[in-house]
């Protein structure tokens, strides 16, 4: 029987045996992807009718033995909290994040620092063994790690059959092959391809493997969430060009807390840990200038003071523009339009930009009142008192909501000798602390007592 090839939409996986430029079904143009053909060999379809089962593999779940979970630790505190508290046999995790943000200097670091611990293996597909050495030497890796450049899949597959490492790392999966495919490195069939081999490996050999993965303009990891749902473990790899603050973030993980981050600092040697963010954070801020909001922010289980800068200014021409950097788009709308509904601020002749210190994004809705803070204090031209620190959920009422973590937020602006902060009341029973809490409850209340 012919072997037919598909293709199949990246988007909504819709399957054709021709390729189009549009996906008839969403609507998306230049999804299609070709996708391995499903061989159906006549020898299987003959012995179909007699399935044997092994009834050994049912049983109570209950009876299902435990695994221990002992986890690997690297000598990187901001990793294993990411990760969970170290790594897991066994697991599949995903490392994604922009050219050049430092993933393969941060991975060469965990490989020397768990080299001590098992064998490590590091597959670069993307770099000579030269380069690699050359930044090792940088970093300074002392430990026994194994190395191999190769973009072939087998190859690495045999590779790892005959080094038996108990840590694999993959640098890149948009670079590493299968010759089954005729579809092109990084296409989404060939890094899904990839992807399910490596992580089959993870499973059956007790490997840990981290694949290392560069994301698109879209922040997509080579075609929309294709392996997010293959490993165990999502980390995302952020940080600005021009800054040298990088945040580690778990978006999904099996064996942990989601949303928690490491915080690192590139250095002339590497990746340094950050175990005081907040501190690096308002460090490089000018104070008490117009437009500025110290913002306490819960990442994970962590507390980060940081600051939420707005500019407001005339629309010289048309219609006023509106930009958000770190924070939600559609949250500064409501921001906005709340302001000008609510407090009767003539924002609609008003350009307003809205962006976030230190390369760091925000998605939760805490920081809606911080963001009309520096908003309000950009459009009146004054700065906000010293020492202040807001957090609130603005609903489209003008009210403020509950945050969830409110004490650590609040310990954390303590804790970096800040005076006072004003939150939502809700948010104040039961907290002792020795900082002054301005408890509001609508966002006119809270801006008679921001100057
Ligand atoms: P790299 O780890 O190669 O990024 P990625 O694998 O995510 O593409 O690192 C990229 C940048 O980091 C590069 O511009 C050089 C810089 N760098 C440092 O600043 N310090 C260092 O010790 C190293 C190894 C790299
Ligand atoms: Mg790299």
């Amino acid at each position: 029987m012919a072997e037919k090839t598909r293709y199949v939409c990246s988007q909504c996986g819709y399957e054709n045996a021709k390729w189009m430029g549009k996906c008839p079904d969403c609507g998306e143009w230049n999804t299609m992807e070709e996708c391995a053909p499903i061989i159906s060999s006549p020898a299987a379809k003959k012995s179909a009718p007699s399935v044997k089962f092994d009834s050994s593999k049912l049983m109570l779940m209950r009876d299902i033995p435990l695994l221990s979970d002992k986890r690997t630790k690297t000598d990187m505190q901001e990793l294993n909290r990411v990760l969970g508290g170290g790594i897991v046999k066994g697991s599949a995790v995903l490392a994604s994040g922009e050219p050049g943000i430092g993933k393969s200097t941060l991975f060469l670091q965990m490989a020397d620092s768990i080299g001590r611990l098992g064998r490590v293996l590091y597959v670069s597909a993307e770099e000579s063994g030269e380069q690699v050495r050359m930044r090792a030497e940088r970093l300074n890796v002392q430990s026994p790690v194994m190395f191999l450049a190769e973009t072939e899949l087998k190859q690495v597959l045999a590779a790892v059959e005959e080094a038996k490492p108990d840590f694999l790392i993959v640098d890149s999966i948009q670079t590493i092959y299968s010759d089954e495919l005729s579809s092109a490195p990084g296409s989404v069939s060939q890094v899904k391809e990839c992807a399910v081999k490596l992580v089959r490996l993870a499973k059956e050999a007790g490997i840990s493997v981290f694949i290392i993965g560069h994301v698109t303009k879209e922040g997509a990891i080579a075609g929309p969430r294709v392996l997010e749902h293959i490993v165990d473990t999502v980390m995302y790899f952020e940080g600005e060009r021009n800054s040298s603050l990088r945040i580690l973030r778990a978006v999904k993980n099996r064996f942990g807390s989601t949303n928690e981050i490491g915080v690192f600092e590139m250095s002339d040697v590497g990746m340094r840990e950050v175990p005081n963010p907040s501190e690096i954070m308002l460090s490089s801020r000018q104070k008490d200038v117009p437009g500025a909001c110290v913002f306490s922010a819960v990442e994970g289980t962590r507390p980060l003071l940081l600051e939420i800068e707005a500019l407001v200014s005339e629309t010289a021409f048309g219609t006023p523009r509106r930009m958000a950097t770190g924070v939600d788009y559609n949250r500064i709308s409501l921001v906005t339009a709340v302001l000008e509904k609510k407090i009767g601020l003539k924002l609609y002749n008003q350009d307003i930009y809205v962006n976030v210190g230190g390369g760091i994004r925000l998605y939760e809705p805490a920081a809606d009142m911080a963001a009309a803070a520096s908003i309000v204090s950009s459009f009146r031209n004054k700065p906000i008192r010293k020492g202040t620190v807001i957090f609130g959920e603005i609903g489209l009422t003008g009210e403020l909501r509950h945050v969830s973590m409110a004490a650590e937020r609040i310990r954390e602006a303590e804790r970096l000798g800040m005076e006072r902060v004003i939150l939502p009341a809700a948010c104040i029973k039961n907290i002792k602390c020795d900082i002054e809490l301005i408890g509001v409850k609508s966002i006119s209340d809270a801006l008679v007592h921001l100057f």
